[in-house]
């Protein structure tokens, strides 16, 4: 298990530019099970979760490999990921040794049932951020035809076909409307769904779908209308950068007094973020080069935020506003909306100086807080994007534990940090001591 050893307090400065979207490959590899021509993937970040998807679409019979195939849009960039089906299909069993790792394997739900009439996946684990439900995925197969039922720690989802329907969620999910829009673009007829996930991962994966002949308009909007198709084929899709890692160096940026040039960055997708740091006084730029964030003139504003799906403040960027608020002059009020128990950061930027008050679903955070290095534990994945950020901004050497969970969605961060002149080292557990 690796730790980051970190000195601060440095100013992040410099360009760094994101890595495609962890949630926006992740389904894109899923498309996979759809075909048996070859998908060409290009910006898949190299993390943790991406290599256990791999791993269960191999398990399924999807074999992937990283080609030297260069992407028009990025000459530099590394390379694709090709997947292809390797061997008929052995196995629709998405066995619980590998979910339990990442919830995100549900993603491979939809397209199994699609494709072969039958599916049967562990139910999901992945963050400890509350209960996680996935009714919603499956009252959307139900409504498309399927039987579906609960056995074991594992969902079984039946259908000699799927069939077109209009299906109101209940909540805007992101996995859950992914995983219907990989069902339905194979289903017989029209399908309409509502109250649909509005991020841009979910206009990245239809854009990656109509590449391989579905027909699917009304992605990134509330409502998506899928014209069933017989088959799909090969496609090449370019995967978009990712903008909770973009938006975690901006971040950075502030509270460290720094100067960060995120390149290649669309601010649309990061508007909320964008607005909320304009509030709390840090200087915004957006150019063709990228969002350049500027610590203003060094104050640091507390501004209240509460989470909400997209186009509202997205709650992956939630533990490391807080740290953020940590620095800023007066209280901020953060509300966690769409889930339960997403605070365990608070305690642990406790021990590095924060006055952080959890009630319940909000955190009242008392600034500005001298923050000093300190021995802390990450808890979730973006947790540790959070202390390590605050982390760089204190004074000391802080010790931030189980960097695994970082690994899961941030490619290189420590490479990124240390191209922006923080001292941050990676080491192995045993050296940290
Ligand atoms: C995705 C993202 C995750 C992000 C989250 C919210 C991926 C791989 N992960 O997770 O990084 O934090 O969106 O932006 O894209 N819910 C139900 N029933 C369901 C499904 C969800 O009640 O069937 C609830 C959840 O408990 C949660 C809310 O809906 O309270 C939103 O969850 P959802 O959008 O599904 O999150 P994920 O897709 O799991």
């Amino acid at each position: 298990m690796d730790k980051f050893l970190i000195s601060g307090p440095t100013p992040l400065v410099g360009r760094v530019r994101a890595s495609g979207a962890k949630n926006a490959a992740l389904p894109a590899l899923a498309a996979a099970l759809l075909t048996d021509e070859p998908l060409t993937l290009h910006h898949v970040p190299r993390v943790r979760d991406l290599r256990t998807m791999r791993r269960l679409l191999d398990y399924l019979g999807v074999g992937s490999e990283e080609r030297d195939a260069r992407d028009p849009e990025d000459p530099q960039g590394s390379g694709a990921l090709v997947l292809q089906r390797a061997r008929p299909i052995s196995s629709t069993d998405a066995p619980y040794d590998l979910v339990k790792t990442m919830r995100a394997s549900v993603l491979v739900l939809g397209p199994l049932l699609a494709r072969y009439g039958f599916a049967r996946v562990s139910l999901p684990g992945g963050c400890a951020i509350g209960v996680r439900p996935i009714d919603q995925h499956l009252k959307g197969l139900a409504a498309l035809g399927a039987e579906v039922r609960l056995a074991g720690g594992y969902v079984e989802a039946r259908a000699s076909h799927l069939t077109g329907t209009r299906f109101r969620f209940d909540l805007p999910t992101v996995t859950g409307t992914e995983n219907l829009l990989l069902a339905a673009c194979l289903a017989r007829g029209t399908t309409v769904l509502e109250n649909c996930a509005r991020e841009p991962e979910v206009a990245d994966l239809a854009r990656l779908l109509n590449a391989m002949g579905a027909r699917i308009s009304g992605a990134g909007g509330g409502t998506i209308v899928v014209d069933g198709v017989d088959g799909l084929g090969a496609a090449a899709h370019r995967i978009i950068p990712d903008r909770i890692e973009g938006g975690t160096y901006l971040i950075g940026a502030a509270i460290t007094g720094g100067d960060v040039l995120l390149e290649q960055a669309g601010a649309a997708d990061l508007a909320p973020l964008l607005d909320k740091l304009a509030e709390v006084g840090v200087e915004i730029e957006v150019s063709p080069a990228g969002i350049r964030a500027r610590a203003g003139d060094g104050t640091l504003r507390a501004r209240d935020v509460a989470t909400a799906p997209h186009p509202g403040f997205p709650t992956d960027l939630q533990a490391q506003y807080m740290a953020l608020m940590t620095r800023a002059e007066g209280m901020s009020t953060i509300r966690e909306t769409v889930f339960e128990n997403r605070f365990q950061h608070a305690p642990e930027l406790a021990r590095m100086g924060a006055r952080v008050d959890v009630d319940g679903g909000s955190a009242r955070v008392h600034g500005p807080a001298e923050l000093t290095g300190a021995t802390v534990m990450a808890t979730d994945l973006r947790a540790s994007a959070c202390l390590v950020l605050a982390g760089v901004a204190a004074a000391g050497e802080t010790v931030v534990s189980r960097i695994y969970h970082l690994d899961r969605g941030y490619e290189g961060m420590e490479l990124k940090l240390q191209g922006l002149g923080a001292r941050v080292a990676r080491v192995a557990e045993s050296q940290a001591n």
